[in-house]
């Protein structure tokens, strides 16, 4: 398997709800691609996405977004799945796994039967777990089986970390590393600004309640999406932009260090579970691990970060 002929420029989307469709909305503004196809369990709302976001593309370059089906995965560089149930109000990522599990072991024999030989993008949550139900179920080389993580929560402390400091915040360099979701980790020993170690800067900005402050990004960060669940029933366009953004380093294979989500072997002492860790990524998706600074605590919470997600995987059937 994985041995037919990739069209670098053709991407596949599996599911077009919110965060499926602001995906591809994101990506045709991208330029990385010259097709993009949509697929979901109802068909027509894939056409439907396909047809509104094609009309955008006088304003952005040329391309075809049509609604495909599963022998559309054969020749893509990319498919990405975003096909599940979302978090109601109140449930958490992991409440969703049994839902999500199902979807998935209907999707990714579909995918497996065409020989894909692309990059899998996995989106959907619980994103570490389905993730590695996915590496199982395709049978496909592990580095180039990916999930999108905690791309998406670091983005979000970064954010914070910029308004905070009131400086730009792609010079904020900090990372959150393991499950995304209640368990994630803040590797604040590592956080910097351009090269200025967090706590230093934070003084220079005026800040000097170093514990309570990082204590409430932290917690803003973890509990983002909770808020905007509660606000507006769903989350799309944070995550959009980080598909975005894990595509262009594929797609261009930047070998720009991100933390998604990938099968992790001894990191930290943690063994066969997927989570988010920073990791080279380029056009063969996951190249290495970057082994950040992590104080005791910090490494501490990673291994019971990995420990949850090893229950969770344990008890499903696959
Ligand atoms: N990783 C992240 O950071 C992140 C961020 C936001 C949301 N999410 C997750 O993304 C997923 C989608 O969220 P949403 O808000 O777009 O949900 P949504 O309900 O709007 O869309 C889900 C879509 O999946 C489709 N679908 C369901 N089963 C399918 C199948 N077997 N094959 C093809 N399509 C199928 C549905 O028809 C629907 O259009 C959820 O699991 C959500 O938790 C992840």
């Amino acid at each position: 398997m994985g041995n037919n002929k990739v069209n670098a420029k053709k991407a596949v989307m599996i599911g077009c709800g919110f965060v499926g469709s602001a995906s591809v909305f994101a990506l045709m503004q991208s330029g990385l691609f010259t097709e993009i196809v949509l697929i979901d369990a109802d068909r027509n709302k894939a056409e439907g996405e396909a047809m509104d976001i094609s009309h955008g593309i006088p304003f952005a370059s040329p391309m075809r977004i049509y609604a495909g089906d599963y022998d559309d995965v054969a020749d893509a560089a990319i498919v990405i799945i975003s096909a599940g149930a979302g978090q109601k109000p109140g449930e958490t990522r992991l409440d969703l796994v049994n839902k999500n599990v199902a979807i998935f072991k209907s999707i990714i024999p579909e995918i497996a039967k065409r020989n894909f030989s692309g990059i899998l993008l996995v989106v959907a949550n619980p994103v570490d777990v389905l993730t590695q139900v996915a590496i199982k179920l395709s049978g496909l080389p592990e580095q180039r089986v990916i999930g999108s993580g905690t791309v998406l929560d670091s983005a979000r402390l970064k954010y914070k970390l910029g308004e905070h400091l009131s400086v730009d915040s792609r010079s904020v360099h900090a990372f959150i590393v393991g499950e995304h979701g209640d368990s994630e980790v803040v590797a604040w020993s590592s956080a910097n600004v351009s090269g200025v170690e967090l706590s230093e800067m934070c003084e220079m900005r005026g800040h000097y309640q170093h514990k309570e402050n990082t204590r409430e990004i932290a917690d803003a960060v973890k509990n983002s999406a909770y808020e905007i669940i509660n606000r507006k029933h769903a989350t799309y366009y944070g995550i959009a932009m980080s598909v975005r953004r894990i595509c262009e380093v594929i797609m261009r294979d930047e070998k720009s260090i991100l933390p998604v989500s990938h099968m992790i072997h001894g990191a930290y002492g943690i063994e066969d579970v997927v989570l988010s860790m920073p990791a080279i990524v380029g056009a063969d998706g996951v190249e290495t691990d970057i082994p950040i600074k992590l104080s005791g605590e910090e490494a501490l919470k990673l291994k019971e970060s990995a420990d949850a997600l090893k229950e969770i995987l344990a008890s499903l059937e696959l």
